[in-house]
C-alpha cells in the first residue's frame, strides 16, 4: 500500500462539494477590502487576524466569519473573493467545485442578491474559460434565522435561478434542526433545485435522519456524527448517500481533538460515500490538498484511498453523467 504523497495529490483530479465562499476570505483580501470599502474591522494587522482564528466550537468561528463578510460590498468584491478561491482550485487540481454562498449574510446588510450572485457567477465563468474548472452554485439558508426569512430569501433568488443549482442549510446547528425548514425545502424542490444540508457536524445523528427524511436532501454536509448510530451508517452505505466531510474544519472547531481520531477513513473502508472538502479554508488552515495531506500525516492515507475519495467526489457531484464519467476516467488513469 503506497502512502499518498503531495506530488500524487497534486496530480489527482478532484471535486470540491463543501466550500463556503465567504470562508475563503483570506486575511490579506479582508484588509484590502476593508480599506477599499472603508469598513472598520477590529484588527490592526494580518498577523492579528490570524491570531484571532482560534476556535473552541462552531459558534466561536461563526461570530468571526460573519464579521469578516462585512467587508464584501460591491459586485467586484464578490468577484475577487471567488477568483482567489478558484485560483487555489487550479493549483490543487480541483477540476469541479460546488460553491456555497450565504445570501442572508449580505442582504441583511443591504447588499442586493443581484450583486452577490453576479459577482460570484462572473468569476465562475472566467475560471471555466481560463482553466476549464467547472462549477455550480448552492444557496444556503442560515438556520439560526427563521424559516420565514429563508422563504423570503428563496423568493429574492427567483430571478437568478439560472445561476443556482441547489439550496443548502448552514450556520449554528444545535437547537436549529433541519425540520425547522421543511416548507422552504419543499418549495426549493418544486423549483427543480437540488437539496443538501449541514447535519451531524455538532448536532446529533437524529438531525441527519431529519435532513434525509423530512427535507429530502440527496447529500449530507459533514455528517460525521453518523458514527453514533450503526443503523444510520448501514443506511448511508446501502443508499450511497454522500457525506461531504471537512477534516481540517473538524479539528479547528474541536469536533475531534486529534486528526488521528477522525472517522473519515474508517467510514470509507466500510463503504460510505465520503468526500474530502475544505469548508472554510481561510479560517481552518488549508485548501483541498492540505485537507488530503492532513489525512496522510495523521491517518496514513494511501494512494488507493485518495483515488476512491476523488471518485466519490465526482459521483456525489451534481454534474451530468457524461462529464462525471470523464472525470472518473481521469482519476482511474492515474
Ligand atoms: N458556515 C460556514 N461554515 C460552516 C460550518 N462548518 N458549519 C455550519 N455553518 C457554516
Ligand atoms: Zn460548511
Amino acid at each position: 500500500m503506497t502512502t499518498a504523497s503531495l506530488e500524487f495529490l497534486n496530480k489527482l483530479p478532484k471535486a470540491e462539494l463543501h466550500l463556503h465562499i465567504e470562508g475563503s476570505l483570506e486575511p490579506e483580501l479582508l484588509f484590502e477590502l476593508s480599506k477599499r470599502n472603508q469598513i472598520d474591522i477590529p484588527f490592526k494587522s494580518v498577523e492579528e487576524v490570524r491570531a484571532a482564528y482560534k476556535f473552541h466550537n462552531l459558534q466561536s468561528f461563526l461570530d468571526i466569519y460573519y464579521q469578516g463578510a462585512s467587508v464584501l460590498i460591491h459586485e467586484q468584491d464578490f468577484y475577487d473573493l471567488t477568483m482567489a478561491y478558484l485560483k487555489r482550485c487550479q493549483e490543487d487540481h480541483v477540476v469541479h467545485t460546488e460553491i456555497f454562498f450565504d445570501p442572508q449574510t449580505h442582504t441583511e446588510r443591504g447588499i442586493a442578491m443581484k450583486t452577490v450572485i453576479e459577482g460570484i457567477s462572473r468569476a465562475l465563468k472566467d475560471a471555466e474559460q481560463e482553466w476549464g474548472i467547472t462549477s455550480q452554485l448552492i444557496l444556503c439558508f442560515l438556520r439560526h434565522l427563521s424559516e420565514e426569512a429563508a422563504i423570503e430569501t428563496l423568493e429574492q433568488a427567483k430571478p437568478y435561478l439560472e445561476y443556482i443549482k441547489g439550496v443548502g442549510l448552514d450556520s449554528s446547528e444545535l437547537g436549529h434542526p433541519p425540520s425547522k425548514f421543511t416548507n422552504v425545502f419543499k418549495s426549493a424542490k418544486a423549483l427543480g433545485l437540488e437539496l443538501v444540508a449541514h447535519a451531524g457536524e455538532e448536532g446529533p445523528a437524529d438531525y441527519i435522519y431529519e435532513a434525509l427524511d423530512i427535507l429530502n436532501v440527496s447529500r449530507i454536509d459533514h455528517g460525521v456524527r453518523c458514527i453514533d448510530d450503526d443503523n444510520l451508517v448501514a443506511r448511508l452505505i446501502e443508499e450511497q448517500i454522500p457525506l461531504t466531510v471537512c477534516p481540517l474544519s473538524n479539528t479547528a472547531l474541536c469536533v475531534y481533538d486529534d486528526m488521528a481520531k477522525h472517522p473519515i477513513l474508517s467510514l470509507l473502508e466500510k463503504g460510505v460515500c465520503v468526500t474530502v472538502n475544505a469548508d472554510d479554508p481561510a479560517y481552518f488552515g488549508g485548501y483541498m490538498n492540505e485537507n488530503f495531506m492532513s489525512l496522510v500525516t495523521s491517518l496514513n492515507l494511501t494512494e488507493a484511498q485518495a483515488k476512491k475519495l476523488a471518485i466519490n467526489s465526482f459521483n456525489a457531484s451534481f454534474i451530468d453523467d457524461a462529464l462525471k464519467q470523464k472525470y472518473i476516467a481521469s482519476v482511474e488513469a492515474l
